[in-house]
């Protein structure tokens, strides 16, 4: 199964719909894309780093990094199983759109599946919790612990995140 996304940082509303879906399925890929639409506050081996310390007592999640289209990675790599999130209605529209879309390209029996977002985390998006973020804001229970953690030392590091 595969779950792709830019994860700018991985969030806690990612990490619950990771959690669950390593619960039925064999192996989870958490794909990360170079997506040319946004311009991301974290470099690749970054994203990676945070999604590892995330999941690292996960023991059927890998990580992975592409770019292009999701369904030539999903072609290449033979996934059956494309696993999305939806938070609220306004993530239907546009997933049925893009669901539709990669059912066109997909040449073998690749499904995409939808979990539903914990109510809890309906909310969450990387861009609200990098915006509080940058201003100090306490984002402590919308990303993992260690990703918090990762996320203030390279705030120290470079000094201007
Ligand atoms: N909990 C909390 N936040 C969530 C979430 C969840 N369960 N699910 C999604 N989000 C957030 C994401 O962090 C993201 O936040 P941001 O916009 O502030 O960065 C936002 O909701 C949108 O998420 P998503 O739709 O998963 O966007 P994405 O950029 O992470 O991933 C791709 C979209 C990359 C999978 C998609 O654009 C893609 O497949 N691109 C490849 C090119 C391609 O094939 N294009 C043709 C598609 S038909």
């Amino acid at each position: 199964m595969l779950y792709a996304g830019t994860f700018d940082p991985i969030t806690n509303g990612h990490l619950d719909l990771i959690r669950r879906a390593s619960r039925i399925c064999e192996e989870l890929v958490v794909g990360v894309l170079t997506n040319p639409a946004k311009k991301t506050k974290y470099s690749m081996d970054e994203r990676l780093e945070m999604i590892r310390l995330a999941t690292e007592s996960l023991d059927n999640v890998v990580t992975d990094h592409f770019d292009g289209l999701l369904a030539d990675y999903v072609v290449n790599n033979h996934i059956s199983t494309v696993l999305r999130g939806l938070r609220a209605g306004i993530d239907f529209e546009n997933e049925i759109q893009m669901a539709q879309m990669n059912a066109r390209l997909y040449k073998e029996r690749t499904e995409t599946i939808f979990m539903m977002t914990d109510p809890s985390h309906s909310f969450i998006s990387s861009s609200i919790v990098k915006e509080v973020f940058s201003y100090g804001g306490d984002i402590s229970g919308l990303v993992p612990t260690q990703v918090y953690e990762y996320m203030k030392k390279i705030k120290e590091e470079k000094g201007d995140k």
